[in-house]
């Protein structure tokens, strides 16, 4: 079977935008692939985190891929720092990359540019995501828009790798792996400024709704989303980024099309539109919420979270090993 990876980092509680783009597909996937699922909490550090907070947020973010439907049966369930190859082969991957692809990536110009002082790890963090993928020996990796960049980096990675250590690109020491995103919802956008990605670290609390929001609270968000003064609901990205953006949550959320929605809403105003869409991203949250309540108070998650690292540990072993002998470690 094929295998998949992906990671979301504990750093604040995921958005809809998270969910939508990457973490829905989680679960839809575990059937059909051996999938490895992490809470990347050394790609948290690069950027300041209070280590109490840190410690909670490692342990939420667990608890709700299990609680948004992530079976422990099926898929490995793990956190970063408790599998030592990670931070291991990292350095490796440093080691073989130029500093200009990293100094390119859009995510580090973008974060760099509004921090004051950045830290190297804020450089270095592609490396690490290429670590994560090609130590489970990766075929896809669910995930959304924003991460597209960090992925052409580890296909380069893993060809320049396999080329200079083996001398072939079919039997290579690293699998290929290959970008999934979502049709729609890869790049869910701020409530507040349909222009602007929705993020979890938002200063703006209205920007974004996260998957642990009270329903009131989701309700609120949602009411106050910023739309446009037509007053006509349709999909049209360029002209009205607001309204389609709430489509695209509306379409995600409930698996109807974006056209049948539009039809329905046809005569109807924002105000009812929104009400209905509040409606259905509780609908999918609560439910959710109250599995997340109960795990939290469980023992049972301390068991899958050292099971997923003993699971997690003897994948990525295997692969660090034989790239040590490959460099000459070994
Ligand atoms: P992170 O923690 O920023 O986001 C987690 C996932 O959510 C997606 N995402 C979005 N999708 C749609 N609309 C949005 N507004 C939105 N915001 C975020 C992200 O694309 C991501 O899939 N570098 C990664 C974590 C990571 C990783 C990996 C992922 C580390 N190693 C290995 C895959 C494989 C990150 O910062 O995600």
């Amino acid at each position: 079977t094929k295998r998949i990876f992906s990671g979301v980092q504990p750093s604040g509680t995921p958005t809809i935008g998270n969910y939508i783009g990457a973490m829905k597909q989680f679960t839809e996937l575990q059937n059909d692939f051996d999938a490895y699922y992490c809470v990347v909490n050394e790609h948290a550090i690069t950027v300041a985190q209070d280590p109490a907070e840190l410690r909670k947020n490692t342990r939420s973010l667990a608890a709700l891929y299990i609680a948004l439907g992530v079976d422990p049966e099926k898929a490995t369930i793990f956190i970063q720092s408790q599998v030592p190859a990670h931070a291991q082969a990292a350095w490796m991957v440093q080691c073989l990359t130029p500093l200009g692809e990293l100094e390119r990536m859009t995510q580090f110009k973008d974060k760099s540019a509004k921090q004051g002082s950045v830290s190297a790890g804020l450089l270095t963090y592609p490396p690490l995501m290429v670590a994560d993928i090609i130590l489970y020996q990766t075929d896809l990796v669910p995930v959304g828009d924003d991460q597209k960049q960090h992925l052409e980096l580890t296909r380069n990675f893993v060809e320049r790798f396999n080329n200079r250590f083996t001398g072939k690109k079919e039997e290579g020491i690293l699998t290929m792996p290959e970008f999934y995103a979502p049709k729609e919802g890869g790049r869910i956008m701020s409530l507040q400024d349909p222009l602007k990605k929705m993020s979890k670290s938002d200063e703006n609390q209205k920007g974004f709704v996260s998957l642990l929001d009270d329903p009131k609270v989701i309700m609120k968000k949602i009411k106050s989303a910023v739309t446009d003064s037509s007053g006509e609901i349709s999909y049209d990205k360029e002209n009205k980024p607001g309204v389609s953006n709430l489509l695209t949550i509306y379409s995600s959320m409930s698996g109807r099309s974006i056209d049948d929605i539009v039809n329905e809403y046809a005569d109807a105003g924002y105000g009812k539109f929104k009400q209905d869409l509040a409606d259905v991203v509780i609908s999918v949250l609560e439910p959710m919420q109250a599995r997340y309540d109960k795990l939290m108070e469980s023992s049972e998650l301390d068991d899958i979270l050292a099971d997923g690292a003993k699971r997690a540990n003897e994948v990525a072993s295997e692969t660090l090993a034989k790239m040590e002998k490959a460099i000459g470690f070994r």
